[in-house]
């Protein structure tokens, strides 16, 4: 079959490490077929969604039965995260290796609070043995507690709780330790540190990496083009963990691009229902939902200082590398998970055309390009726009 690319321009289709799609048991916020068709609207070809669903991804059959339901649909590929712990609630899992075996891509604490080190570390060595990445939320639980936003400045003018920067450092930085000693002992364990938001976690991260230690992190695009100060608007739309930090935080992120000691972009796609978001914001539940748009966005903002290869190495060769994947490829005979980009048209965002059930965006309105204009995954066109 030929397909007219419209002008367009030919790439991997995208990869996503960490999105919340909800399913099961939270489905009026999102499910497998409106995230999966989503992500496919954005661009992505593979994505890893996060286990903090009801009730929480933690055994063999539920992984495999997402992802069978996931090939039924014919969007996205579908590669769950699994908890790290029984329930997310802190106990360690026995049954890492029958995860495996049933398709978990990795194992993660991402949503909940466990901060227990020593499960944390059972967890990586477990892991690490049998070849996965554990990833990380990394926000120390009890310096985060209450926090609705940044603490600085401009959560102390506007009277709200903060959360601070030492949150995220404190718990990287333990997390760092933890992984040091296990590759002391010849341990095989892999860090992943899931949205990393301040400079000073970035740094420690880098020292890390210049230690020699396995450990890799992603940016979300938020992050990036969004600060503490659209906070004012006092719009539960800008809650988020971890928070939107400072304008010195964000550009220290974008340095990290840059240079390379960030290894992918991943979005934390996290939809929650219009009226959850709607409630006052000390009530509302953190959580932005993009996955549709963050091309465009990343293409719009950071295209000239990134370049179109070092952004699409952020979002597709950087997470399969993080993962141990192949690297994606055009090469004939590769798989193809392909994405066509129009990296010229303007259009305005607008949340009623998104295939996710979260149709209101912080980006509402606004103008970007570099839209996808079709995606294929494994060879089936999974997204066509028009
Ligand atoms: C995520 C969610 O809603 O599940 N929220 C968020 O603000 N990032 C949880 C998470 O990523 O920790
Ligand atoms: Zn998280
Ligand atoms: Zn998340």
């Amino acid at each position: 079959e030929v397909i007219d690319g419209q002008g367009g321009t030919l790439a991997p289709a995208l990869v996503e490490l960490h999105a919340h799609l909800r399913e099961p048991g939270q489905t009026e916020k999102e499910d497998l077929a409106s995230g999966l068709a989503a992500a496919a609207a954005g661009g992505y070809g593979t994505v890893v969604c996060m286990p903090n669903t009801r009730p929480v991804i933690d055994d063999p059959a539920t992984v495999r039965a997402l992802i069978e339901k996931a090939e039924g649909l014919g969007f996205a590929r579908l590669k769950p995260a699994a908890a790290l712990t029984r329930g997310q609630k802190g106990e360690a899992l026995a049954e890492l290796s029958y995860l495996k075996e049933a398709g978990a891509a990795m194992f993660t604490d991402d949503g909940l609070t466990n901060e227990d080190a020593r499960v944390l570390r059972l967890g990586l060595e477990y892991a690490g043995s049998l070849g996965m990445v554990v990833s990380v939320h990394a926000e120390d639980a009890t310096l985060r507690a209450g926090g609705v936003m940044n603490e600085g400045p401009v959560s102390e003018a506007l009277g709200l709780p903060g959360n601070p920067a030492a949150a995220e450092a404190a718990r990287v930085a333990r997390d760092l330790e933890i992984l040091a000693g296990l590759r002391e002992q010849g341990r095989s364990a892999r860090l992943h540190i899931q949205h990393l938001s301040t400079a000073r976690a970035l740094d420690l991260v880098r020292e890390a990496k210049a230690r020699g230690l396995p450990v890799s992190c992603e940016v979300c695009p938020h992050h990036l083009d969004l600060t503490d100060e659209a906070l004012r608007s006092f719009d539960a739309v800008y809650k988020v963990a971890p928070p939107l930090r400072t304008r010195a935080d964000a550009d220290h992120l974008l340095q990290g691009l840059l240079d390379g000691s960030v290894d992918c972009l991943a979005t934390d796609h996290a939809p929650h229902t219009r009226a959850e978001k709607e409630r006052d914001l000390l009530e509302a539940p953190s959580g932005i939902a993009y996955i549709e748009l963050a091309f465009p966005l990343m293409w719009t903002r950071f295209g000239e200082r990134l370049g179109l290869e070092q952004l699409l190495d952020l979002m597709t060769a950087g997470p399969c590398r993080v993962m141990g994947w192949p690297e994606p490829s055009l090469d004939a005979g590769a798989p193809a998970d392909l994405v066509v980009l129009d990296l010229h048209t303007e259009r305005a965002v607008n949340p009623a055309e998104f295939k996710s059930k979260a149709k209101f965006t912080p980006w509402q309105g606004q103008t970007l390009r570099g839209w996808p204009l079709l995606t294929v995954v494994g060879g089936r066109v999974a997204y066509w726009r028009g």
